[in-house]
């Protein structure tokens, strides 16, 4: 073993180690360091997606993203999340199969959708109906690989119906049952509309739907994993997930995205839009991230793709606006490693297909349902309670005084 080499042994022995949550080192107290946001920390390995946030690269298992969007199709990916591996000709078509027969929900699932609050947001109802299946699931509880493997697919083949059949239902239209001679992108078009989605239309769908399937260990990701990680089930892990999608800063930017992009209004008024959120430190929705300090590759791709379907649909002034506050960002903090993030591109992309604003975020969920039970799948097999520490900057050896001694 070279310098270098026992270098690398005696730094990580000492340094990365304690760094896993997970891992089957203990420390003390003292050994153990505060990453707030869990920014420095690894929590457990994976082999489902890898992010080169530097260089701007994503993979699932292996293959880059800008391939998949091109050439596969959301099943075949949630296939190679859920197999780590590409299915052949006749495992496609059996999983697509499995998947387009649990389409439907029973009688009492839409009857709770039509139950619903009309003025309640999507990804509310979204997470209790998910929720919900539990409820009429007898082995809701098994935790069997295989249990867990027909939950994540029910779920996944289900998310249409609660997200198409909410809106139809907020809107006072009938709710439309699912088509299961349709992939699942254009059977969520066909159920959200009523009219069969033309052949680019369920394509664009189908290209989101893949481009937001997975994401290393996201916040959402990683709330389903400590959900999971206590031996609860799936439908708990998956409802942990959306509740933690939905925020501003994860999943919701993309409803930020257009809601912002309608204040702005004109392309005009985008530079001084921009420099005056940046001058009393505001965010601009759909720029940052975590991993990311080069371009997002989603985006990039999302970024070409926007910008036909604005084209066709006549929302150019909307893709032109999205460029123009580009221009402004990459001058303004471009150097601190601020690019576009995949929500940035694609609040544009789903507007122009003539989707409303708040199903955004669900639509996200439907995608990234796929990854999330994935990433359970996978902890699962190798399970350890996810429960990292606090770091208690309160008080000691208070003396407990009576009530009415306040
Ligand atoms: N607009 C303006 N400035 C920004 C933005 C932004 N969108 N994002 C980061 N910055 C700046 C911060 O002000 C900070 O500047 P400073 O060092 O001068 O104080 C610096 O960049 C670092 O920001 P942090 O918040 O520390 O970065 P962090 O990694 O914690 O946050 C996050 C990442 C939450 C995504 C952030 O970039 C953000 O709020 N973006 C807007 C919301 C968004 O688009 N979220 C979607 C993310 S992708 C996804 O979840 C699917």
């Amino acid at each position: 073993m070279g310098f270098y080499e026992m270098g690398c042994v005696f730094f990580s022995s000492f340094i990365l180690k304690p760094r896993f949550l997970g891992g089957s080192m203990s420390v003390t107290m003292q050994e153990m360091h505060t990453d707030i946001g869990l920014v420095n920390t690894i929590v457990a390995r994976s082999s489902l997606s890898f992010i080169d946030g530097e260089k701007g690269v994503l993979e699932y298992v292996g293959y880059d993203i800008d391939d998949l969007a091109r050439q596969s199709t959301f099943e075949e990916t949630a296939f190679l999340l859920w197999n780590r591996r590409l299915p052949s000709n006749a495992e496609l078509a059996d999983f697509s199969s499995q998947i387009r027969t649990n389409y439907d929900l029973s009688e009492s699932m839409w009857d709770m959708i039509a139950s619903l609050p009309r003025d309640a947001s999507p990804m509310h109802a979204l997470r209790t109906l998910t929720s919900a299946l539990a409820l009429e699931d007898p082995r809701a509880d098994d935790s069997s690989e295989e249990a867990n493997t027909r939950k994540s697919l029910a779920m996944l083949a289900k998310m249409p119906c609660f997200i198409a059949g909410f809106d139809r239902h907020r809107k006072g239209l009938d709710l439309v049952r699912p088509d299961s001679d349709c992939s699942l992108a254009e059977n969520f078009l066909y159920m959200l509309t009523g009219e069969k989605p033309t052949e680019s239309m369920a394509r664009a769908m189908d290209i989101c739907l893949i481009l937001h399937a997975d994401h290393g260990f996201n916040a959402s990701t990683f709330a389903s994993l400590v959900t999971i990680s206590t031996l609860s089930d799936m439908y708990s892990a998956v409802t942990t997930a959306i509740g933690t999608l939905k925020g501003p800063l994860h999943g919701g930017a993309n409803q930020g995205v257009m809601l912002m992009l309608q204040e702005i209004g004109d392309i005009d008024a985008v530079e001084p839009y921009v420099m005056s959120k940046l001058a009393s430190k505001q965010r601009i929705m759909g720029f940052g991230h975590r991993v990311y300090k080069a371009y997002d590759p989603r985006a990039t791709y999302l970024k070409t793709f926007a910008q036909a379907i604005a084209e066709d649909t006549g929302n150019i002034n909307l893709f032109d606006m999205s460029k123009k506050i580009e221009s402004v960002m990459d001058r303004e903090v471009g150097s601190k490693g601020i690019y576009p993030n995949v929500d940035f591109y694609s609040a544009t992309t789903y507007f122009s297909l003539g989707i409303d604003l708040d199903l955004f975020t669900p639509l996200f969920a439907m995608s990234r349902v796929s990854g999330w039970t994935a990433h359970c799948l996978e902890y699962l097999a190798n399970n350890r309670l996810i429960r990292p520490r606090c770091d208690y900057i309160g008080p000691h050896g208070q003396a407990y005084t009576q009530i009415n001694q306040r």
